[in-house]
């Protein structure tokens, strides 16, 4: 057998047996693991068979179970076959994705998958759009030309001239934003000091009497989906105070900007396609391997001013350059496991998807709610959070779901109250993963389990 085809049969068993294991991998897969890692590095190199060995046998007891229907914790998709099928074959071609020249094949997918992006979330045809690691480098890379496109109209060159003595910029957020934001805006020197907030209502969302504190020229960052609740921003109002004002609008939809995918929960980001520039994330929702993120940017002129390069060995086409639109130049072929994830899903089969998850956050919110527990959210979207009585006892059942291994939820906290999120992603789940999770979760919050 090849190498490869002993890898397939090994991540084919992996994956079959997902439905029988804990969600988190036992203490002790991890212990071995970490064991096992402790042994000195060998002079002599290790066949290629035996590597694949060890890190099955003790990689795959310590992976976590993200792949299965049944891990509802942070807001993570697993990868559908397609996907993953379609990341093995990219890795075996290894094409270096940033520059046209150097993976035509890479390129002209991305660009497809692109387009067929922008038409499935109903951004603007003609948006440019940017392949990276993830919804916190699509945004510092959307916020990337919003620098440029705001110290531009002042005169000011950014790429040339950097931030000393630039004029100021306003950058104004949701007060609820991601923390992602946050980091993106202190990477752009734009100062997570100076950031100026909007207060949000009981569901996460920006008030609408504080839109008009948006009174000039500014970076505006709203969100669709909000981490904990999936309630996303009043779009509509901010689009036409953010225009009035000569600003910039971001949207960070790490998951939420796929409500828009799906015709029976569109309603919930209206307006969105109004922004300047959006941030999603391929490895939540669409269900893609990580590392998957995209921005989309209105003014792709300023996105490319912002990450062009030349360089006497790099000859530019008259094609798309990929590496003019992301902070990095050479990078992996992530836009073919996006291009498949569409076209092995269709639209009907992303609206689906995303209906689905949704359907599966309504089921644990009636179930938890009929058992006489706490909702703390409008469980719009995929997100629910649930309180078990007091910070301590909340903390006990999300200890004893941990523990007991059926399903996996994480904590949180939401203005100021502890919680337990769940957070349906991922393709794979199932009535059945619903149900079994719904049972295991009242039996540890009723102390039966
Ligand atoms: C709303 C939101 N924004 C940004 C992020 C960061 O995404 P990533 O980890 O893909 O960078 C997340 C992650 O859960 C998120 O939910």
């Amino acid at each position: 057998m090849s190498l490869l085809e002993d890898t397939a049969h090994r991540a084919d068993r992996f994956l079959r047996g997902l439905d029988d294991r804990p969600v988190v991998p036992e203490p002790a897969a991890v212990s071995r693991l970490a064991q096992f890692l402790e042994r000195p590095l060998d002079d002599a190199p290790t066949p290629d068979a035996q590597i694949l060995a060890w890190l099955d046998e003790f990689g795959s007891p310590a992976a976590a179970a993200t792949q299965g229907g049944r891990y509802f914790g942070l807001v993570i998709g697993g990868a559908t076959p397609a996907t993953l099928a379609a990341s093995w074959l990219a890795t075996a071609w290894d094409q270096n994705a940033g520059l046209y020249m150097a993976s035509p094949v890479a390129a002209e997918v991305e660009q497809a998958a692109l387009r067929d992006l922008i038409d499935v979330l109903g951004l603007p045809s003609g948006c440019e759009g940017a392949f990276v690691t993830g919804a916190t480098m699509a945004s510092f890379t959307s916020l990337l030309a919003a620098r440029h496109a705001l110290l531009d109209r002042q005169g000011w060159d950014v790429e040339a001239d950097g931030l000393f003595g630039a004029p100021r910029l306003r950058v104004i957020v949701s007060a609820d934003i991601h923390p992602s934001l946050i980091k993106g805006l202190g990477m752009l020197g734009l100062g997570r000091g100076r950031i100026e907030t909007l207060a949000v209502d009981a569901q996460g969302r920006i008030r609408e009497e504080e839109i008009r504190r948006i009174d000039g020229p500014a970076v505006v960052c709203a969100q669709a989906g909000n981490v904990n609740t999936g309630a996303s921003d009043p779009f509509e109002a901010l689009v036409q105070q953010v225009r009035a004002n000569d600003g910039w609008l971001h949207v960070d939809g790490a998951f939420g900007l796929w409500a828009a995918a799906a015709p029976t929960r569109r309603h919930l980001v209206a307006g969105v396609e109004g922004a300047d520039s959006w941030a999603t994330d391929a490895h939540k929702w669409l269900n893609v391997p990580y590392d998957s993120g995209l921005a989309f940017v209105r003014d792709g002129a300023a996105l490319r001013a912002a990450c062009s390069l030349d360089a006497a060995y790099i000859a530019h086409g008259t094609r798309r350059e990929p590496s003019a639109t992301t902070p990095e130049m050479s990078r992996r072929a992530r836009g073919i496991e996006v291009w498949a994830a569409l076209q092995s899903l269709g639209r009907q089969g992303i609206a689906e998807l995303v209906d689905r998850c949704c359907l599966h956050a309504t089921r644990f919110a009636e179930g938890l709610a009929g058992a006489g527990f706490e909702i703390l959210n409008d469980v719009v979207l995929n997100q629910v959070l649930v309180a078990f009585g007091d910070a301590d006892e909340t903390d006990r059942v999300i200890d004893a779901v941990q523990r007991d291994g059926t399903c996996w939820c994480g904590p949180t906290i939401f203005q100021g109250r502890r919680a337990m999120r769940i957070s349906v992603s991922s393709y794979a789940t199932t009535d059945d993963d619903v149900q079994r999770s719904l049972a295991a979760i009242l039996a540890c919050a009723k102390g039966t389990a």
